[in-house]
Parts: structure tokens; C-alpha cells; sequence
């Protein structure tokens, strides 16, 4: 009999549902929550109450697209966390609630194991996009960037993490500064292909081993355009999509130095990318580049699977699910796992 899992993840400010049967999936459903573009950042109350109203349509939604009911499903997955515990507890309620009603196991997953394994999600008529074991994925996104080393669905070992900020809040963080909106990846991704990435430099941290730092470069950009701005008012204005290039070559090639001695020290040539940053063109473009330097097999996840959804926990908790492991129904949501 077939393995039909829900997928439900609610850890930030995406509401999303999905549902796949044996690994293929059947559909993906994400409700973007507006709602914080005007402050800026996610605002977590804001979050959480949008959660709770689009959980039940989101749901609905997913289960009507697959076509299927409540009561074809084997299991539901949920994201346990890390992320904003008010948004963990919405989705985590429901799934609990649900999984109780129809009389199905409850698997929980880690939301950064999701991202690891989005690219093993099946699609009809989409060539398989997934590495071979083992391979490194560079986890990059609002809340984290690391390097995992990755044996099997179930087997994660982090080889390098942030020591302060993630990428993604590198990237947030200066676009408010330079006054440019939010989110700030996106914004400055798209302002950098128009700019000349070799004009400007940022100062670039010196950090041991495999591990990340993004605040001094942060730093470094905030003292720049405040001098700037000092002795030419608007010089951001001449500047951004060459300030935006530069600042954002910075921030790739800290990543990939760290990345290329990874796959240097574990000999490893299977690589991959996941988590929000992923869907930078020029970090797409630079991994690739590197990739046929190197030889490596490199693995890039479809747009829609670089930000939050439920298709990659639904994918992650089929193969708990087929490990069987199963979540009693007293867990509570985390908003810090500092480990896989
Ligand atoms: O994985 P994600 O959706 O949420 C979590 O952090 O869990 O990642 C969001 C992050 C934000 O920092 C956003 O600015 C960044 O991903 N992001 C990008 C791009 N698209 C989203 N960063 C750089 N370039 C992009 N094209």
C-alpha cells in the first residue's frame, strides 16, 4: 500500500501544506504572509496569527489538489522547529489535532533537515535533482548558514556554522539599512545584476576551520555608506546596484572559500544547496562555475523549494516515517535545535 504523507510547515511566516505519495509529490501549497512587509521584518505576533488563519484553507487546499481526503493519509509530518515558537505552535497544534481525529501516526521534523533533503522530492516530469550520499549542502538562510555533511536521509553532521550572523540576515539586515525594503536578499540579488561586483570591497572575516561570521562584513558595509554619505548625500542613490554587486560578491565568495575546503577535506564531490539564500543567482552561478572547476556534481534545488514549504518536511517525515519513528503526542514545538 502506498505512503501518503501531509507535510505541514509553519515555522517563519510561510503557511504551507503538501502532500506526497511515496516520495512524488502531489501537491505544495504556501500561503506568503504580506503582512510584514511594512515593518520591515517578520513581525512574530503578526506571524502567528496569520498562521492561524490559514492553516485550515491551506490544508484544504493541499488534500483537494492531491485529490484526496483526510482519510487516504498514512501520516502527518510537521516542522518541530528551529523558527519562531508562536508560528511552530500553530502547526504543530494542528498536525497533533489532526493526527488524533483520523487515528494516524504524527512524525515531527527538523526544519533544517527539510532543507537538506528538498531536492529528494519527486516530480512527475521533472528529472531527479538529488545528490548521492554522501554529500555537502550549504544551508543558507535567514536563520542559519552552515555546511553539512549529509550520509543518508536520517545521518547529518554540521562541518561548519555561523559563529554570529546567518547570510540571509546579513542580506536583510543591510538592504534596511541602505533604506532599499525587505526582504533583503531578493531586493539586492536583483540590483547586483545590474552593478559592478569588483568596485567596491568589504572587509572579510578571519575565522578557524569550516565555521561562518557575517557581522564584520555587515559592519564593514554600515561605516562605508555612512562615510560615503558624509562627504555625498546621494551617493547611495548613484551607487546601489554597485554597492548591492559588491557587497553581495563579499558575502559568496565567504561562503564558497569555506565550502571549497569543506569538499577539499571530506574528498567529497556530491554538492548541493537548500534554504532561502539558495535562490541568489549569483551564488546559483558561482557554485556551478566552481562546480565544473572542480569536478563536482552540483545539485540545485528548483526556486520553489529554496524558501519555506511543506513539500520538503512532507519528504523529510517519509523517511522518518519509513525508519519509524513516530512523535508522541505531547511534544512541544522548539525554537532552537542546535543540533540535528
Ligand atoms: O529559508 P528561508 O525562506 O527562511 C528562513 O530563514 O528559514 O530564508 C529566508 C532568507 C531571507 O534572509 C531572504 O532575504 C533570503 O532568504 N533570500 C535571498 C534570496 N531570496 C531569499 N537571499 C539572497 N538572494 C535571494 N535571491
Amino acid at each position: 500500500m502506498a505512503d501518503i504523507i501531509l507535510g505541514i510547515e509553519s515555522s517563519c511566516d510561510d503557511t504551507s501544506a503538501a502532500v506526497i505519495k511515496d516520495g512524488w509529490l502531489l501537491s505544495n501549497v504556501i500561503a506568503s504572509q504580506e503582512v510584514h512587509k511594512s515593518f520591515g521584518g517578520v513581525v512574530p505576533e503578526l506571524a502567528s496569527r496569520a498562521h492561524e488563519m490559514n492553516i485550515v484553507p491551506v490544508v484544504s487546499e493541499a488534500l483537494s489538489r492531491a485529490g484526496i481526503t483526510g482519510s487516504d493519509l498514512t501520516a502527518i509530518a510537521f516542522t518541530r522547529g528551529p523558527g519562531l515558537l508562536g508560528s511552530l505552535l500553530v502547526g504543530t497544534s494542528f498536525a497533533k489535532t489532526m493526527a488524533l481525529s483520523l487515528d494516524i501516526p504524527l512524525v515531527m521534523v527538523n526544519h533544517l533537515q527539510g532543507h537538506i533533503l528538498a531536492g529528494f522530492v519527486k516530480q512527475e516530469g521533472s528529472p531527479n535533482k538529488a545528490p548521492s550520499f554522501p554529500y555537502l549542502c550549504l544551508l543558507v538562510s535567514g536563520g542559519n548558514s552552515q555546511i553539512v555533511r549529509v550520509d543518508s536521509p536520517l545521518e547529518f553532521t554540521i562541518l561548519g556554522q555561523t559563529i554570529d550572523d546567518a547570510v540571509g540576515e546579513a542580506f536583510d539586515k543591510c538592504s534596511k539599512m541602505m533604506g532599499l525594503g525587505y526582504p533583503g536578499g531578493p531586493i539586492i540579488d536583483a540590483l547586483a545584476k545590474k552593478g559592478d561586483p569588483k568596485r567596491f570591497t568589504f572587509a572579510k572575516p578571519h575565522v578557524e576551520g569550516l565555521d561562518y561570521s557575517f557581522s564584520g562584513v555587515k559592519t564593514s558595509l554600515l561605516y562605508f555608506v555612512r562615510d560615503q554619505i558624509a562627504k555625498d548625500p546621494e551617493f547611495m542613490e548613484k551607487n546601489k546596484e554597485d554597492i548591492c554587486a559588491s557587497f553581495q560578491k563579499c558575502l559568496i565568495d565567504i561562503l564558497m572559500d569555506k565550502l571549497i575546503k569543506a569538499a577539499k577535506l571530506t574528498g567529497i564531490k556530491e554538492i548541493t544547496i537548500g534554504g532561502g539564500v539558495s535562490a541568489n543567482s549569483g551564488l546559483r552561478q558561482r557554485i556551478v562555475q566552481e562546480g565544473e572547476k572542480r569536478k563536482w556534481n552540483v545539485y540545485l534545488p528548483e526556486f520553489k523549494f529554496t524558501t519555506d514549504n511543506a513539500a520538503m518536511i512532507a519528504i523529510a517525515g517519509y523517511y522518518h516515517y519509513l525508519a519509524g519513528e513516530r512523535c508522541p503526542l505531547d511534544v512541544a514545538p522548539v525554537s532552537r535545535i542546535a543540533d540535528f
